[in-house]
């Protein structure tokens, strides 16, 4: 990521999970990275807990609203002008609601395709038009799960996936539909599809990934691993975050997609 360096990155819900694990990876390969989340004071915790003045400096919180256009609006008009454009955007920000589509509240099923879905077309939106406008070789990086291409089955077992495989499924889509258009705009913004599945085994030390290049033959060793560690969903976090992150950001073709299969 070394063409990255003190360069822009944005990542949408920086105040947990692999989001709070993406903004750690960039920040120390030197980028200056915002993170937007509702819950400001989680990302100030992120900030202190950086190792070094210099790290806590690049690294920026503020409190958005990805459901709200008009809160997106804002904040990407602020982020522009006071930081300039942006070279990296990472859609990760997400939200799943327990429940049956059949039967849930209208504003859970509402709440989650306006996150998982509008969320990310808004703030791409904003980031795409000044990557544009600045000739900005930019990347746009969705943080997808394997449940955007299969449904899974949970056999004997009352269904609670409800809208959420749908909002990923639209992200697969969003991607090929983002991949046509940079390109077809005249632009060189690439855009990629990182496929998380997070799975554990009959032991919670055993996790076993690897991650396939789609409309390629080969295999990318990217990496697979089988964890051994006290916390592992918090380490494997980390390494999906670092190495796929990395490994997006270090391509140069003008769209990337990555699948993740498990073996
Ligand atoms: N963990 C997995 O097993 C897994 C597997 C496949 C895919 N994924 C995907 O990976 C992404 C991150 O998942 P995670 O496990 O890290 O989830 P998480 O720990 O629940 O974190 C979700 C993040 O999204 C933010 N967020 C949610 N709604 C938001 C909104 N309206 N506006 C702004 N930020 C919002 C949250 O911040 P605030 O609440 O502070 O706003 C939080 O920072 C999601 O897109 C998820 O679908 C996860």
């Amino acid at each position: 990521m070394e063409q990255l360096k003190a360069k822009l990155a944005v990542v949408t819900g920086a105040s947990s999970g692999i989001g709070a694990a993406i903004v750690r990876d960039l920040i120390a390969a030197g980028l200056i990275v915002i993170g937007l989340a509702r819950r400001y004071e989680r990302m100030e915790a992120l900030r202190q807990e950086l190792s070094t003045d210099e790290q806590r400096a690049r690294f920026h919180a503020i409190k958005c609203n990805i459901a709200d256009g008009r809160d997106v609006a804002e904040v990407f008009t602020r982020i522009i002008r006071d930081h300039g454009p942006v070279y990296v955007l990472v859609n990760n920000a997400g939200c799943f609601r327990f429940g049956q589509l059949a039967t849930m509240d209208e504003c859970e099923v509402q709440e989650v395709l306006q996150t998982n879905v509008m969320g990310v077309v808004n703030c791409t939106r904003h980031v795409f038009a000044a990557m544009r406008a600045h000739s900005i070789d930019g990347h746009v990086i969705l943080i997808n799960s394997i449940c955007g291409h299969k449904v899974p089955v949970i056999s004997d077992a009352m269904p609670i996936l409800n809208i959420y495989p749908a909002t990923k499924f639209a992200l697969t889509a969003i991607n090929e539909i983002y991949r046509q258009e940079f390109k077809g705009l005249g632009t060189r913004v690439k855009v990629t599809d990182v496929e998380l599945k997070l799975v554990v085994g009959n032991s919670l030390g055993s996790e076993r990934f690897v991650y396939q290049r789609t409309g390629a033959a080969e295999i990318c060793p990217v990496f697979e691993l089988i964890m051994h560690s006290t916390n592992p969903k918090e380490a494997l976090r980390k390494q999906i975050c670092n190495t796929s992150i990395e490994y997006c950001t270090a391509t140069h073709t003008h769209a990337t997609t990555y699948k993740h299969i498990d073996k």
